[in-house]
């Protein structure tokens, strides 16, 4: 933790500042405070320091759900830490209209951040400070990925209850509210962490052409996977993941390019198959393991995406059918900020046509 964390990070359970407790250990360059304390001043609540990051994290204000599903992902993070890439390209594309440009000089929050693939995509897009929030074990992956660039604070706090200051002028989440008791919930709180010209983008799995995940894979996931231990799990991961990665590669990929000239019809969930293809065997495993794996996955529909935006008080976003499987949506409290990403919204899907 670096003490400029300190501007940023806030109580949960009083939204006071919180500071930091003297005789804590810091990394060798002095920067990072590796082990210590804060406490909070208003009620005075400790919250621990430990391997650089602090924890303000507590179970009699967490969803069980939600606890559980941050230590389901957090060894499967362990088992997927590597940055790619592609990452970058793929980021953009799940929360387009948003550019890197936007991005730029902004305070950004990533709220489930998982092993911080994205707030290295904010730090190379320009982003001015990074703060990177999850509930459970992937936040000590985020550290040790992302941790240790300047303008990077990680805490580990829940969504639905952000220890985080209202300042961000850009909060996003992708694929996390999905994972949570109460996705609404969750929207409202970063809701409360944006100032009132800021803006917040989600992506989650949507309910519509997904029926035949809600129906045979859901139950599966239920009463198998999720309850699988980290190796069990990676082994069963892998070996659905092999026939989905030769799907989408040796049959999808051709197929479409064979549609450029004969009218063939669509495979099943052949935009989605055609844009992972883009990814090698690692990352479909990865993606595979990700569905097996959460305890808790909602499929919303887009009326549902809708009415979490006017739960948490924000203007009417902008709503995107991403791959035909998901929902992507943007929204402001700057209606300049929100009339130009309509317009260039537009203008993208109007380049598709
Ligand atoms: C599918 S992963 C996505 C991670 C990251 N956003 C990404 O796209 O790489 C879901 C992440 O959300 C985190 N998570 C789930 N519920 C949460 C909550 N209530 N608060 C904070 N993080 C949560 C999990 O620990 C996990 O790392
Ligand atoms: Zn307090």
């Amino acid at each position: 933790m670096k003490p400029g964390a300190l501007d940023y990070l806030r109580c949960i359970h009083c939204s006071n500042s919180v500071a930091l407790e003297p005789g804590y250990d810091t990394s060798g360059d002095g920067t990072e405070i590796v082990t210590g304390a804060l406490k909070c001043n208003g009620c005075g609540v400790s919250y621990a320091i430990t391997r650089g990051v602090p924890r303000m994290v507590d179970a009699a204000v967490s969803t069980a759900a939600d606890l559980t599903s941050g230590e389901a992902f957090g060894h499967a993070w362990r088992a997927f830490p590597r940055i790619d890439k592609r990452y970058y390209r793929q980021f953009f594309d799940w929360i387009s209209p948003v550019t890197p440009e936007f991005v730029k000089g902004k305070t950004v929050l990533d709220c489930g951040c998982g092993k911080g693939r994205h707030i290295n995509v904010m730090a190379e897009a320009g982003a001015e400070v990074i703060i990177g929030v999850d509930i459970g074990g992937a936040i000590d992956v985020a550290y040790e990925n992302v941790g240790h660039l300047p303008n990077v604070h990680i805490v580990q706090g829940d969504v639905a209850n952000l220890p985080i200051a209202p300042v961000a002028d850009f909060a996003y989440s992708l694929g996390v509210l999905d994972h949570m008791l109460s996705p609404a919930a969750g929207l409202a709180s970063m809701a409360k962490r944006i100032h009132d010209k800021g803006s917040i983008a989600i992506w989650v799995y949507g309910a519509e052409n997904n029926g035949w995940i809600t129906t045979f894979i859901n139950p599966f996931r239920l009463a198998v996977t999720s309850r699988l231990s980290p190796g069990p799990l990676k082994m069963v991961s892998g070996t659905m993941a092999t026939p989905v990665y030769l799907w989408s590669h040796f049959v999808v990929r051709p197929w479409k390019s064979l549609q450029k000239s004969v009218p063939l019809p669509s495979l099943f969930y052949q935009d989605y198959m055609l844009y992972i293809s883009d990814f090698d065997f690692t990352e479909i495993h990865h993606i595979t393991h990700d569905h097996l794996v959460a305890p808790v996955a909602n499929y919303s529909s887009q009326n549902e995406v809708r009415s979490w935006f006017e739960g948490a008080g924000l203007p009417a976003p902008i709503l995107r059918w991403h791959n035909r499987n998901s929902w992507a949506a943007f929204s402001s409290r700057d209606p300049e900020v929100l009339q130009a990403m309509k317009d260039r919204s537009a203008a993208v899907e109007a380049t598709k046509e």
